[in-house]
C-alpha cells in the first residue's frame, strides 16, 4: 500500500505545467523529489508533462505509471458506443427516453462509470476519497473539458474530493446513489488487472463498503445501485429489490422507499 506521495518537478518543465505542478504540490502539501522514479514500493511520485498528470509507482519492483483519460482506450471506446440498449447501467439507473436521473457516484475511481452515465444524459456528482486517485481524475476531467470533444457531457460531470460515507446519509436532490467499491477478487483482462492492482496499492480494499450501502439506504434517495463482481456477496447482507446480471458483474438495485 502506498504510504507517501511526493512530486517531481523537472528543472526544464515549462508553463503551464510548472504552474499546475506547483499548485498540486501546495494543495496536497507534497514534498519535492529530484527523480521521477519512486525509491520504494510504498512511495508514489506525481509528475506533470504536457498537461497530463501521472503517478509513478513500483509494481513488482518495476517502474510503472498511472494516468486517467476520458478520451482514450477502453473508456473512450465504451463511451462512444454508449446507448440505452448496450449499457446495462442505463437499466440499473432507470433511464427512460424522457427521464435522466441525477446520480451521486459515491465511489468515483477512474470515473469510467460516471462518464458512461453522463453520456446517457445524467448529471453526475462524483465523490472520490483517495487523494492521488482524485488528483488523477480531476486532471482527466479538466483535459476532457478543455478538449471540447464533448462539451455537453463534460458539463454534466462534477467532482469532489471527500469520503462519501457521511454525505450519502443526507444526500438530497439525487435520484440515484451509485456504488462500485473495490472487491478483493476481481478478475479481468491482464491490462485491467494491472490497473486494479495499482488502484489497490492506492486505495486499499474498501473494507467499509457495507457501511456505505447502509448509509445510502438511510438517505432520501429513491434508488441505490451497487455494482458487484460476478459471485460476490451482496453488501451488508442486504437483499436487493432486483438484480441486473451481466457476464462478469451484476447490478444490485435497491428501491429505497
Ligand atoms: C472500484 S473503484 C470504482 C471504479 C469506478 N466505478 C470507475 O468506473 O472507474 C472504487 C473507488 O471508490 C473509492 N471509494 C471507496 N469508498 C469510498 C468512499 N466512502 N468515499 C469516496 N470514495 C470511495 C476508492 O478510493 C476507489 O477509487
Amino acid at each position: 500500500m502506498i504510504e507517501s506521495l511526493v512530486i517531481y518537478i523537472a528543472p526544464e518543465i515549462k508553463e503551464p505545467d510548472r504552474g499546475f505542478a506547483l499548485n498540486l504540490k501546495q494543495a496536497l502539501d507534497l514534498e519535492s523529489t529530484s527523480d521521477n522514479e519512486p525509491s520504494d514500493s510504498k512511495r508514489a511520485v506525481f509528475e506533470y508533462a504536457d498537461g497530463i498528470l501521472c503517478l509513478h509507482l513500483l509494481l513488482d519492483n518495476k517502474p510503472t505509471s498511472l494516468s486517467f483519460d476520458f478520451d482514450d482506450g477502453e473508456v473512450g471506446y465504451r463511451a462512444r458506443r454508449v446507448s440505452k440498449s448496450n449499457e446495462l447501467v442505463a437499466r440499473a439507473l432507470g433511464v427512460k427516453p424522457n427521464y435522466r436521473p441525477k446520480v451521486l457516484d459515491a465511489t468515483a475511481g477512474m470515473g469510467r462509470d460516471s462518464l458512461i452515465m453522463a453520456m446517457l444524459g445524467c448529471n453526475v456528482v462524483m465523490y472520490e476519497r483517495q487523494v492521488a486517485i482524485h488528483a488523477l481524475l480531476a486532471n482527466a476531467l479538466e483535459r476532457f473539458k478543455l478538449s471540447g470533444h464533448n462539451q455537453q457531457v463534460a458539463e454534466r460531470l462534477f467532482l469532489a474530493q471527500n469520503d462519501s460515507k457521511e454525505f450519502v446519509k443526507g444526500a438530497e436532490g439525487f435520484d440515484v446513489i451509485y456504488l462500485d467499491p473495490m472487491f478483493p477478487e476481481r478478475k479481468k483482462s491482464a491490462l485491467v488487472k494491472k490497473e486494479m492492482r495499482l488502484f489497490k496499492m492506492l486505495a486499499g480494499e474498501d473494507k467499509d463498503a457495507d457501511e456505505l450501502l447502509l448509509g445510502a439506504l438511510q438517505s432520501p434517495v429513491p434508488r441505490i445501485v451497487v455494482k458487484r463482481p460476478k459471485g460476490a456477496p451482496v453488501l451488508a447482507n442486504k437483499k436487493p429489490s432486483h438484480e441486473i446480471v451481466a457476464k462478469k458483474f451484476r447490478y444490485d438495485v435497491y428501491l429505497n422507499s
